[in-house]
């Protein structure tokens, strides 16, 4: 028996990310559509989601979530404070809270809706095709049924890696939920020097494409590591060995080091920013900050904290 039969979803902004966990639960015949009630302020995608899915669909948000065992709450950063304050003080215990919104931290999570069951994670955009990674940390009052109710709940987007610091949360949003971007880039550089050569764009675009895939399913199938493998198909005084030599030369690597930290600085600011929007990171010290400490020096990442249960 699934931990969501006979229970009520919400999702609470209903759009590309809810709609993907709409479908996912729905495919796996996780939930019927009877139990999934979702809120949105246009009519029109209220229409779209209840034609496509048979789900109820309502303006409300404090509608939605009130008789709700769990709540998913996929809005906007921006739109997180407003939304908070409707649902703020109507929920009830043993209500679970499971927030995708980037940055907004447990603490501000628990302070803007009075409730202490939440759950914060971090999904991927390749969860529109069930094909994402979401990391996810609970509270300590999030009990154990309500954890196997996020983890099928997040599931539904992919694979799910819970963690039992908060932190892991912030690191893998600069990671894995800002990771496709830096894959995107890769991908379209590659493709244009492709065409740059002489390929016709459909031609160079597939070549990308398969090679990526093909490259990751190979990594993943022998689990061996990058080195071993790039090792493999480098040639003494060969093409990869040319390549590679501009890559090391144009500072890849460290250029992308500074791409996740730069990522999570930003996600450790609008966490602040959420904060001080609720007056609640007053007198805090670095903590809340940019993730350098005062005299600039990039602050250590809790590496050696234990990611698993
Ligand atoms: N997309 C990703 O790959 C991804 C990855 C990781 C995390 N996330 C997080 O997931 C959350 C949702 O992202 P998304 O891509 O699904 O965004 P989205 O498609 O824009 O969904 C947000 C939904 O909230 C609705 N909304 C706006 N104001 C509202 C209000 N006052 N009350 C209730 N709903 C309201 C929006 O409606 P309108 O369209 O009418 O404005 C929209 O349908 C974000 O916080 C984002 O940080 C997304």
């Amino acid at each position: 028996m699934s931990p969501l039969s006979n229970r009520t979803v919400a999702t609470i902004g209903s759009g590309v990310m809810a709609e993907a966990i709409i479908a996912g639960l729905l495919r796996g015949k996780l939930v019927g559509p009877q139990q999934i009630v979702g809120s949105e302020p246009r009519a029109d995608r209220r229409e779209e989601l209840a034609s496509q899915y048979g789900v109820r669909m309502v303006a409300s948000n404090l509608d939605a979530a009130v008789d709700a065992d769990v709540i998913l709450l996929s809005v906007k950063p921006q739109t997180l404070t407003k939304v908070g304050h409707e649902l703020g003080g109507h929920l009830r215990p043993n209500q679970l809270v499971v927030s995708i919104v980037a940055g907004a931290n447990c603490k501000v999570l628990t302070n803007l809706l009075e409730h202490r069951e939440v759950v914060r994670s971090m999904p991927n955009t390749p969860a529109q095709i069930g094909r994402g990674i979401t990391v996810w940390y609970a509270t300590p009052e999030v009990s154990e049924l309500q954890c196997d109710q996020a983890r099928v709940l997040l599931r539904a987007l992919g694979t799910d890696l819970q963690v039992e610091d908060e932190r892991f949360v912030e690191m893998a949003t600069a990671v894995s939920g800002t990771g496709p971007a830096y894959v995107f880039l890769v991908m379209e550089a590659l493709i244009d020097a492709a065409v740059h050569l002489g390929f016709p764009r459909h031609v160079a675009h597939d070549l990308v494409i398969e090679t990526l895939e093909g490259s990751t399913a190979f990594a993943k199938a022998t689990a061996q590591h990058p080195a071993v493998l790039r090792n493999m198909v480098t040639s003494p005084g060969g093409t990869s060995a040319a390549a590679i030599h501009e890559l090391e030369s144009g500072r890849l690597r460290t250029v992308l080091s500074e791409a996740v930290w730069a990522s999570y600085r930003r996600t450790l600011e609008l966490g602040a920013d959420l904060e001080k929007g609720l007056g609640l990171n007053e007198g805090a010290s670095d903590e809340s900050g940019t993730g350098r400490a005062s005299n600039g020096a990039r602050s250590t990442a809790p590496a050696e904290r234990r990611i698993g249960r």
